[in-house]
This record gives C-alpha cells, sequence and structure tokens, in this order.
C-alpha cells in the first residue's frame, strides 16, 4: 500500500500483465494504482465495509497477509457526534494502520456534516466512505443505506454537507461513497447517484452489482459497473462475487473498473489478500493453506479479537468466523460445535489442537459463494419513498441508535 505523497505503486510492483490459474490465463492490460484522492493504493483493492467483521482485528489480520485499503465497519454517524461508547470503540486502528479507512452511516446532513467535520478535525481517520448499500431492512425502512439514493435531493445534500465539513477544515482526507445498483430493477439508481457523486466532489465511487431487492441472491451483474466506469470521470470500484484473486483480475478486465471490492470472499479466507497481490503483479501463486496454517489464522484472528476487546468477549466475537475457516474440511460435528462456542484463548488452543492438520485446503471450495446468501425480497421502505425521486427532506425517524448493521 503506498500512502500519500508515495509513487504509484509500492516498489517492485509491476503491471499485471497475465496470470495462470488452475489452467486459466487471464490477460489484463495495466493496473495503475487506484487513486482515491491524495492515496494511491497499490494493488487496486479494497477490503469490503462488513459491520461486524471488518473490525481492527480482521483488518490487521488481513493486512498482515496483502495489501490495499481496508475499511472498518460501518459506522453510525448520529452515535458517533454522540460520542457513544460502544462506536467510539469501533473507531480503532492499529498504531501501524495506513491508510485509515472509517465508513459512516447517516441519513440526515447535518448529521452526516457534523460527523465527516469530527473525523477530520480530530485526525480520526485519512478516508471517509458513505454507505449508500447496506439492504437491511432496519436500515432502508429508514431511508438508509441502499433506499437513499432514490432520494436524489436528499443524498446530493448529505453529499454536500460532507464535502464542506471537509473543505471547511483544510483536510486531504478523501470522501468515497459505496452504493448498490438500485432500489430493484425498476429504480435503478447508480447513474444518477454517480454522477450527483462526482458533481459533489466524491474521490471515487463504489458499485455492488446488486439491487437492495436481490440481497445477496444470484450473482453480482458486472455490465453496470462497466457502464458507471464509462461515464465517470473518478475513479470506479466494482464490487461483488469476488470469490479468487482471479475474479478480480477478470472484473478489471471486464469492467474497466479502477479498482475491486472484495467482502464475502476473504471471510475465513484473510489469505485471499496475499492472492489478490501476486495476481496484481502478475504472479501465478495462489495460497492453498492446510489445515494446520488455517489453525494458525484462527488463533491470530482470536488472538487479536482478545487484545481489542478482551478474551471475555473477543472470542464470543470470533465465534461466527469458524464455521467459514473450516468450511470443506473435514471435522467433526462435536469439535466444530465446541469451537463455534469457544470462550478462551486456551479453550481455542485445545480445540484446535484436536484438529487432524494435515489434511490439504479443499479445493473444491475455490470459486464459491460464502457468507450471506439471504435471497431477493421486497425492499422495506419509508411510506411514499418512491413518490418523489427529487425529494432532499429527511423522513421523520431516520437516525439509527447505534453502530453496525
Ligand atoms: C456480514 C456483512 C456485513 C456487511 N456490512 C456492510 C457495511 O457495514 N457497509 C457496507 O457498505 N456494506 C456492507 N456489506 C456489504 C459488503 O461490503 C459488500 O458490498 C457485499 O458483501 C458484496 O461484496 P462481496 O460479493 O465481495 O461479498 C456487508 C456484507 C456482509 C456479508
Amino acid at each position: 500500500m503506498a500512502g500519500p505523497g508515495r509513487g504509484p505503486r509500492g516498489p517492485g510492483h509491476g503491471p499485471a500483465r497475465c496470470c495462470h490459474t488452475r489452467g486459466v490465463v487471464t490477460e489484463l492490460a495495466s493496473a495503475e494504482a487506484l487513486r482515491i484522492g491524495p492515496l494511491a493504493v497499490w494493488p487496486p483493492v479494497v477490503l469490503a465495509p462488513m459491520a461486524g467483521i471488518t473490525n481492527v482485528a480482521f483488518r490487521r489480520l488481513c493486512r498482515e497477509h496483502g495489501a490495499g485499503l481496508y475499511v472498518s465497519e460501518m459506522i453510525t454517524t448520529r452515535a458517533l457526534v454522540e460520542r457513544n461508547a460502544k462506536t467510539m470503540k469501533l473507531v480503532t486502528f492499529a498504531a501501524d494502520e495506513q491508510p485509515r479507512s472509517i465508513q459512516l452511516y447517516g441519513v440526515d446532513p447535518d448529521v452526516v456534516g457534523r460527523a465527516v467535520a469530527m473525523v477530520v478535525e480530530e485526525n480520526l481517520a485519512d478516508h471517509i466512505d458513505l454507505n449508500f448499500g447496506c439492504p437491511v431492512p432496519k436500515v432502508t425502512r429508514k431511508g438508509g443505506g441502499s433506499a437513499l439514493p432514490y432520494r436524489r435531493g436528499l443524498l446530493e445534500r448529505i453529499l454536500r454537507a460532507a464535502t464542506r465539513a471537509i473543505d471547511r477544515a483544510g483536510s486531504p482526507v478523501p470522501l468515497t461513497i459505496k452504493m448498490r445498483l438500485g432500489i430493484d430493477r425498476d429504480h435503478l439508481t447508480y447513474l444518477d447517484a454517480g454522477r450527483i457523486a462526482e458533481d459533489c466532489g466524491v474521490a471515487a465511487v463504489a458499485l455492488h452489482g446488486r439491487t437492495a431487492a436481490d440481497m445477496y441472491s444470484g450473482e453480482a451483474d458486472w455490465a453496470p459497473i462497466a457502464e458507471l466506469a464509462e461515464v465517470l470521470s473518478v475513479p470506479v470500484l466494482g464490487n461483488g462475487d469476488i470469490w479468487e484473486a482471479d475474479d478480480a483480475i477478470r472484473m478489471m478486465r471486464e469492467t474497466g473498473c479502477a479498482g475491486v471490492v472484495v467482502g464475502r470472499g476473504c471471510l475465513g479466507r484473510p489469505w485471499l489478500f496475499a492472492d489478490l497481490a501476486a495476481a496484481f503483479a502478475g504472479r501465478p501463486e495462489r495460497r492453498l493453506p492446510s489445515l494446520a496454517e488455517v489453525a494458525a489464522a484462527m488463533r491470530r484472528h482470536a488472538e487479536l479479537l482478545a487484545d481489542w476487546l478482551g478474551e471475555d468477549r473477543g472470542l464470543p466475537d470470533f465465534r461466527k468466523h469458524v464455521a467459514w475457516y473450516l468450511k470443506g474440511f473435514m471435522v467433526g460435528s462435536e469439535l466444530r460445535q465446541r469451537l463455534g462456542l469457544v470462550g478462551s484463548l486456551a479453550e481455542l488452543d485445545d480445540l484446535l489442537g484436536r484438529l487432524d492438520t494435515d489434511q490439504p485446503f479443499p479445493i473444491t471450495e475455490l470459486g464459491r459463494p460464502r457468507g450471506r446468501g439471504t435471497g431477493p425480497r421486497r425492499v422495506a421502505l419509508p411510506e411514499g419513498w418512491l413518490d418523489d425521486p427529487f425529494e432532499c427532506a429527511v423522513p421523520v425517524g431516520a437516525e439509527l441508535a447505534d453502530s453496525g448493521g
């Protein structure tokens, strides 16, 4: 990762021209560093913000394997400006984390503006992403996340409040947005939202190739990513269904996007970032860790969570990752179950010691979807939300109580 002021690529990185995997050769004419305002990101890879996942511990684990930009979990702006203790804890970065990237969520331009001002004035982060992609009902029901770009006027007010706060502070911190295609196929918003964002001065736009109604079903549609990249002058980042490093190269090649955002593909697989770094450097190697190496990654992850939250809260937080790490390996149901209830590092060591660690990586899992597979559903929206796409008022009761979601 090259920080501000450094060259477009880290030392020794050439353009990714060609990579070979499992008999496939994918050509990528050239991959430049991803430019996000003053930041140069190499390889052009972003860890997707994932609530409950991309905390300081997970980001550090991923950084230990690769390079790129690693975004925090979503932080609710209302809770941030109120200095809610739980939220302030989520705004934790490792001493060596560069750049520090935070994702903010908000619906009220005034609150978003105050939160952005707080981040830049108190030097809490080096990059701010705004969440306009969350599809969960508790968020869209209030007009937030993926529901918001439909109200073009409100979107513009929020973005102007955010950029004004940055400009007023004379800060170089770049602002980006992350969004979906729209509410559903009849209410697509990505082109309008992208143009509004560019007009308001955002440094890059990330697009997940699904609508809110899609949730996580089916396959992400990459064609709109190509369309948006064609239309906008600012960098467009592609997101959706990058399960392997070669999917990232393929997305760059097929869409002309400036970088990729990787979410579920790295759940239980932090070494995916090593594969991505290799692929973008044109190197063929891909990691296929044995169960012994996976167990070491699990131990490291749990230890980092314990460092951050203490063992009593860190180990329960680690439990949700166990099934992702062990996916495809032969592990007895009782041992799996006990790992899923682990309560201390000593217990984890004991249980990991019982694994048959000689097993090679289950290659049948490669390229397969991981994490959330929630099917399509009707999007919960505030009353009358679709009546006027240019409405700019803040919906009543729009704010979420705390962070995450
Ligand atoms: C558990 C989980 C939590 C998520 N939380 C957020 C979030 O806080 N903010 C956000 O913009 N997207 C969030 N997302 C969406 C991801 O950032 C990403 O857009 C989505 O998973 C599609 O990318 P993928 O196919 O690489 O997973 C979340 C996804 C998952 C699976």
